[in-house]
């Protein structure tokens, strides 16, 4: 082995080490909520803002790169969970950055857009999520993002470089407009301090920027084979609207890459507040009792639903975010019955074995009693 590539393995296996990214501050569990007081805003787009935050006693807390907080607020009177992936990076443990942009008609995002300022107190719950480096060594990486999907990518890549190595990394966003491309100015300049890191961008459209020279339209193969000629050799990662991941995933497979190399983390969720798939059951389905033991809410429901839709169809009030097994805000203690649950990461083994369920991803196999 060359001295160069020693050190490139020993590079790879601090990103890809748990421990690694344990050692930067104290654990903070995605059970645990803490109160973060917003200590800067920088406007990053014209609908994208990033929101600095520090514990108040200037606790360094631990996370890995690509990992979310869950933000609780309370608006109108209605308590609302949203998850927010850390763009900073944990190798500087001291402050913990989201970048939020605005859905229209959103409640959250476009409250911290309009009203979260520099001193502004918030519940957040720790680390949660499973889209990071650990546990996938590989000496080269592909990034590729769209829109706010961009945050967990520019995690892994501030964090690689502050551990102070060149990681051979291809990073492609997709955007809107070049006025639309987060975090533009610190990838150039990133761009041009290392050697192993290619940055590009892709426009729908060039906008008001009418001299723009980047491509032009959407990432295809042919565009993918020109930019990273080599992205068969490399790790994958992607983030982005579901449309645009599913995109990926095709070209990749039609590109023959290899898709064991290949990890995505999902922002679209069906909104949390109002379940999609809690269509009422149908004449002659088998239907379950759900019972609600704090409430003494009964409901039935069928066995191709998920807990959490049917509840709140049922107008349960349950916490919620992700919708997807990721964030634990819906973990519930199951109190009688059998779910099928397949989560994505949002529940721990032994939560599991003392009863508890992630409603979001449990369809009933029986009757159930809920700790609700
Ligand atoms: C693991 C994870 C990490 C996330 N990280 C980030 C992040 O770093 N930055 C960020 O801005 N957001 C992120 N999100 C999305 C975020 O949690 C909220 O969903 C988003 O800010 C909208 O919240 P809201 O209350 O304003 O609107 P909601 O009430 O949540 O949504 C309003 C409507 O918009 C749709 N919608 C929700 N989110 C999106 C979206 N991202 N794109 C298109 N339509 C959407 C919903 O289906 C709904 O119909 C993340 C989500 C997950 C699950
Ligand atoms: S809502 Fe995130 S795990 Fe259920």
């Amino acid at each position: 082995m060359t001295t160069l590539t020693a050190f490139a393995s020993l590079q790879d296996s601090r990103l890809s080490d748990v421990q690694t990214w344990s050692a930067f501050g104290t654990s903070w569990s995605s059970a645990e909520q803490k109160i973060l007081e917003c200590c800067a805003i920088q406007v990053e787009t014209d609908d994208v803002k990033t929101f600095v935050f520090r514990c108040p006693d200037f606790a360094a807390l631990a996370f890995e790169p690509g990992q979310f907080i869950t933000l609780s607020l309370t608006l109108d009177g209605l308590s609302l969970s949203r998850c927010y992936t850390l763009s900073s990076t944990p190798t500087r443990p001291f402050n913990f950055a989201i970048t939020v942009k605005r859905v229209p008609g959103g409640p959250v995002s476009n409250w911290l857009h309009d009203h979260l300022q520099v001193g502004s107190r918030l519940l957040a719950a720790g680390p949660a999520g499973i889209f990071t480096p650990v546990g996938h060594p590989q000496r080269k990486l592909l990034y590729l993002s769209a829109g706010s999907g961009v945050t967990p990518l520019m995690a892994m890549t501030r964090a690689a470089f502050d551990l102070g190595g060149d990681p051979d990394l291809a990073f492609v966003h997709s955007a809107r407009t070049p006025q639309d491309i987060i975090f533009r100015a610190e990838l150039a300049q990133l761009q041009a301090a290392r050697r192993h890191l290619k940055v590009f961008a892709i426009c729908e459209a060039s906008g008001a920027e009418t001299d723009w020279q980047g491509p032009l339209g959407r990432l295809d193969l042919a565009l993918l084979e020109r930019l990273v000629p080599d992205f068969r050799e490399r790790e994958v990662f992607t983030c982005g609207p579901q449309g645009y991941m599913d995109a990926v995933q095709r070209t990749l497979r039609e590109g023959g890459f290899d898709l064991s190399h290949y990890h995505q983390e999902s922002f679209a969720i069906g909104s949390p507040t109002a379940p999609v798939d809690a269509a009422p059951a149908t004449v002659g389905e088998t239907l379950f009792t759900v019972t609600l033991a704090r409430s003494g809410k009964v409901f039935k429901m069928a066995g191709d639903q998920t807990v959490l839709s049917a509840a709140k169809r049922a107008g349960a009030i349950v916490p919620s975010s992700c919708g997807q097994g990721l964030c634990g805000t819906c973990k519930t203690a199951l109190l009688e019955g059998q779910v099928e649950m397949q989560h994505a990461g949002g529940i721990r083994q032994r939560e599991i074995d003392r009863g508890l369920r992630l409603l979001c991803c449990s369809k009933p196999t029986s009757d159930l009693v809920l700790d609700l």
